[in-house]
């Protein structure tokens, strides 16, 4: 689908008015030296025009009998080129952009008033930008004084967005498969390498240089690369340790293609070998997580797997005796929240925890899984260093095994699959070091 049938299919959506985006700000690595943080554009912003240059507005208006589609844009400016690089223009986000009229931002305030007159709705976004949330309001405010028919209502863009970024396109799922096998790549670069000694950021650098030369713009999100103890920290980042002989090591991390991000999770023994405590306790994750993927089609829905990975946690910690009693009680206190206290999936896209439905509906259900959705599955198991309660033996492992699914007419399709997982073949491909 292109960026014309989704603003198409957006504004088949709402319910007449006028929808405004801003491009996501750019922000300054430090004070008035104009050195600026690597520039993304914001995401919905992107899905709708695929325009990625900052200081830019959409305007969709359905009802206008010439315009659906405007943009407001910096101007060409060939002193500026020669510093941050060439610009669309006005010319350019009509020509190239397929814009139906374009203007420079400067043109805001005289030319927005014309596409707001008359309109009930206004879909915007507000709370990213506060100084054009401010120019909003003072347009808004200008029509009310005037008593000229302005925006009675304002309405989050995401109420339709949300549903529609949901289920990708097959252009989507190109680039979403895309963005995992160069992620994968990068993980079968870090088996080659890892090994005790090193540390985690070496690991970390194996990952980067693998992205970037297989021409991913970034990361998808912060790497974590924990050893030891501190794979049981789930949001990690300081990736500085030194890693040990017999440790396990937890990387969650991937590459962001083309605007799109896999999201994967992987845990390696930096020896090449489990210990039989490690080994247990990944048996018991990788077993949820397979059981999750298994558990993935049209119809079910993203609680259905959590609960799956939930009950062969428990169970699977039942048994190894680190929680006492029977599994169904343990699962109905919710004993296992000690041991895994996140969720098992998440919506992925544009953005690592993407757009979509998340809230149970009235029927008490989350949105019914359909074809082209995309999301994670990523149960674990992290067991605290000061864990009293616990065999000292098992103290200070954590495992998570994190892929990413695409769901399909009758299952789903696993798109992380390039990065090992199951323990013969970590075994394997590490050669004991
Ligand atoms: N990497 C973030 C997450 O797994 O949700
Ligand atoms: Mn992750
Ligand atoms: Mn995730």
């Amino acid at each position: 689908m292109s960026y014309a049938s989704r603003r198409q299919a957006f504004m088949d959506k709402m319910q007449g008015g006028v929808a405004i985006f801003h491009s996501a700000p750019e922000f300054l690595r430090s004070g008035g030296h104009n050195i600026e943080i690597s520039y993304r554009q914001d995401s919905d912003f992107y899905y709708l025009t695929g325009f990625t240059e900052p200081e830019t507005i959409c305007v969709l208006v359905p009802e206008h009998p010439e315009h659906h589609f405007i943009l407001f844009v910096r101007p060409r400016d060939p002193q500026m080129e020669v510093w941050t690089g060439k610009r669309a223009g006005v010319e350019g986000a009509q020509e190239t952009y397929g814009a139906d009229a374009a203007y420079t931002l400067d043109q805001l305030a005289e030319k927005l008033p014309e596409y707001l007159k008359g309109c009930q709705t206004l879909y915007y976004n507000s709370g990213t930008e506060h100084a054009f949330d401010e120019q909003m309001i003072a347009f808004i405010n200008r029509f009310r004084r005037a008593m000229s028919g302005g925006p009675r209502q304002v309405v989050d863009p995401g109420s339709i967005l949300n549903e529609m970024r949901v289920v990708k396109d097959a252009e989507e799922l190109e680039v979403m498969r895309k963005a995992a096998q160069v992620s994968g790549a990068a993980y079968r670069d870090v088996l080659k390498a890892l090994k005790p000694g090193m540390y985690e950021y070496e690991i970390q650098a194996v990952l980067d240089y693998g992205y970037l030369k297989q021409g991913a713009a970034r990361h998808g999100y912060s790497p974590i690369v924990g050893s030891g103890p501190n794979a049981t920290i789930l949001h990690y980042d300081q990736n500085n340790r030194h890693m040990q002989d017999g440790e396990l090591l937890l990387i969650d991390s991937a590459a962001e293609y083309q605007y799109y991000s896999a999201d994967i999770t992987r845990t390696y023994p930096i020896n090449g070998r489990f210990t039989p405590e490690q080994r247990a306790i990944y048996e018991i994750v990788l077993e949820a997580e397979e059981a999750c993927i298994a558990a993935t089609k049209p119809g079910a829905d993203l609680a259905d797997i959590h609960n799956t990975a939930i009950e062969i946690l428990t169970s699977g910690l039942v048994a190894l005796g680190i929680l006492k009693g029977d599994v169904q009680q343990n699962i109905e206190e919710k004993t296992y929240r000690q041991f895994y206290m996140h969720g098992t999936c998440h919506w992925l896209g544009l953005d690592v925890h993407d757009r979509g439905p998340y809230r149970v509906t009235e029927k008490g259900r989350q949105a019914e899984l359909a074809p082209g959705m995309v999301f994670t599955i990523e149960p674990g198991i992290y067991i605290a260093e000061d864990a009293e309660n616990v065999d000292p033996r098992y103290r200070g492992i954590g495992v998570r095994i994190e892929d990413n699914v695409v769901v399909t007419q009758d299952g789903c399709e696993v798109t992380t699959g390039s990065a090992p997982k199951s323990i013969e073949e970590i075994e394997v491909l590490m050669g004991g070091r």
